[in-house]
Formats: structure tokens, sequence, C-alpha cells
């Protein structure tokens, strides 16, 4: 049985524009919500769901749904947040002050906000002090309606947080029954959309995009290049990309001048033009 999922997935992914190798490791939480969907269909083993698929064709919009992996912690490989915190973020919104705008992030596939509250924490508690008038602004998207309202909702169990500094949990949470739930006015800057990346993007310039542990990870190469050609038009020139530590840009992606090795962050060079904007 166990080895029948991965053979279907091995089938199924490819036709959905994703990719086994990004399953490979983490497939058994896909599994277990497909048994349990053939469970409820009353259908006993991958070969009837196949032709289940076959003949219900909107089935397929559900399996999708159900290949989503939704794993993300506060502060997630440390080494990039600090090098945003100590570097990045602090060159990006001298550059925005300078040319009176917003500072504009967009965490793309943001879970349940883990990756943009991160973000807002480091501001408040490092930056912000430096640029009090600055209008900071994080635009966090996921497909997953019921993550979002988690977001929103901003409670979590004390493991997803153990990436953060002492201090920090100490002021910017309070602890009750649900969890540990982050204070309302740090996700003042925050704004929530439900989206699908395939499909759209959010609208105006970034600054910065996380883009962790998504599109690089779980989609396949041409789909990758699409989005990843696209984001390039909504990235403003100098402006950066950051991918999780275990993925790379496609190798055919123009138009970034350079890449920090080792952590996966690409800059968009200073004099693209682009004519394809979404
Ligand atoms: C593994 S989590 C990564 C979370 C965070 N970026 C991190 O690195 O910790 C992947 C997220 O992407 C979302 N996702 C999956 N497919 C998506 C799509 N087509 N469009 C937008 N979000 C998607 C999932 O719902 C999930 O929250």
């Amino acid at each position: 049985m166990k080895n029948e999922c991965a053979i279907f997935l091995q089938w199924a992914l490819p036709q959905m524009k994703m990719r086994w190798s990004g399953f490979r490791k983490v497939h058994k939480q896909v599994c277990k919500r497909i048994r349990h969907r053939m469970n409820t269909l009353n259908l006993p083993n991958f070969g009837e769901y196949q032709s289940w698929l076959a003949n219900h064709p909107k089935e397929w919009d559900v399996l999708d749904s159900m290949c989503r992996i939704t794993i993300s912690r506060f502060y997630r490989d440390w080494a990039v947040f600090d090098f945003l915190m100590d570097n990045l973020l602090h060159r990006l919104a001298m550059k925005a002050k300078y040319e009176n705008r917003p500072f504009r992030c967009w965490s793309a596939g943001c879970a349940s906000g883990e990756e943009p509250y991160t973000l807002a924490l480091i501001w408040h508690f490092v930056l912000r002090k430096k640029f009090p008038a600055l209008d900071f602004q994080i635009i966090a998207t996921d497909i997953d309606e019921r993550l979002l309202e988690r977001a929103k909702k901003g409670c979590y169990p004390k493991g997803s947080l153990k990436g953060l500094p002492k201090p920090w949990l100490d002021k910017a949470f309070s602890v009750n029954e649900i969890g540990y739930c982050i204070h309302s006015s740090f996700s003042k800057s925050i704004k929530w959309i439900k989206q699908d990346i395939r499909i759209s993007f959010p609208s105006g310039m970034f600054d910065l995009l996380l883009c962790r542990n998504l599109v690089a990870t779980y989609f396949e190469p041409s789909l990758q290049r699409a989005i990843f050609n696209q984001m390039k038009a909504v990235l403003r020139p100098g402006g950066f990309l950051v991918l999780g530590r275990h993925e790379k840009l496609p190798d055919e992606i123009e138009g970034f001048s350079s890449k920090l090795e080792k952590l996966n962050i690409y800059e968009m060079s200073a004099n693209h033009i682009f004519f394809n904007a979404p």
C-alpha cells in the first residue's frame, strides 16, 4: 500500500505540473490525505482512484489541493533572516526612503504566517527605529484559505517559535490556552491575500520577494520558469528574490545580476527591461 501511493504520485504529480523529487521526503502526509479521500469515495485502491480521476475531471482539483506541504516555522533558516536583518533590509529601506515610497515585501506561500510575521518582528525590533517614517508593507499570499485564517489569528504552538530570540518572544506574544498568540499590532503591516501563484500575483512592485519552499521545490521546471520569469516583472531593479535553502533558480532564468551563494538570495539587475508583466 505504501509503495502504491508513491507510484501513484509519480504518475499523478507531473500531470499537475508538480515534481515527485520535491515530494519524495514529505509524501507521507499527502498519501494520508489521499487515502482519507479514497475512503470517503469508497475506492479500495489507487487503481480505482486513477479510474475515478479519469471519469471525474474535477477530482484533479481535489487532488491538487491535497498536494500542498504546509510546514513552516518562525525564523526558518536563521542564517537567511540574520542576513536580511543585518544587511539587506537596511539597504532596501534606505533605497525606499531615498525614493520617497513605501518599502514593499511579498511573502509568497506564507503558510500560517510564520514567514511574514518573522519579517514584521525584525522590522519592529531592529529597523523601525532607524526608519520611523517609512511605510513598511508586507503582502502575504497563500492558496489555502484555512492557513490564512490561522495566520490572521496568529496563534502558534511553542515548537514553531523556537527560532525566535527570547526577548522578542516575551515582548511580542502572549500565552493562552490556544498557544502563543502574536500581538495584533504585528499584523498591521501585513496584508493577507488568498492567491494561487500559478495564476496571479499581488499588484505593484516589490523590493523583496520571499518565495521559499514552494515553486522551486514542488513545481516542475517549465512551471518554475514561467513563474520566476513573471516574478522578475514585479521585482524592482536592485530588489531581491529569496529562495529556500535547498532551492535554486532554473539555469535559464536571466536578469539577476548576482547571487549570494549558500543563502540562495538573488539580486535583480538594475538595468533589466521587461516586456512581459503579468
Ligand atoms: C512548505 S510551505 C512554505 C512556507 C514558507 N514559505 C516557509 O518557507 O516556511 C508552502 C506553502 O505554499 C502554499 N502553496 C502551495 N501551492 C500554492 C500555490 N499554487 N499558490 C500559492 N501558495 C501555494 C501552501 O499552502 C503552503 O502554505
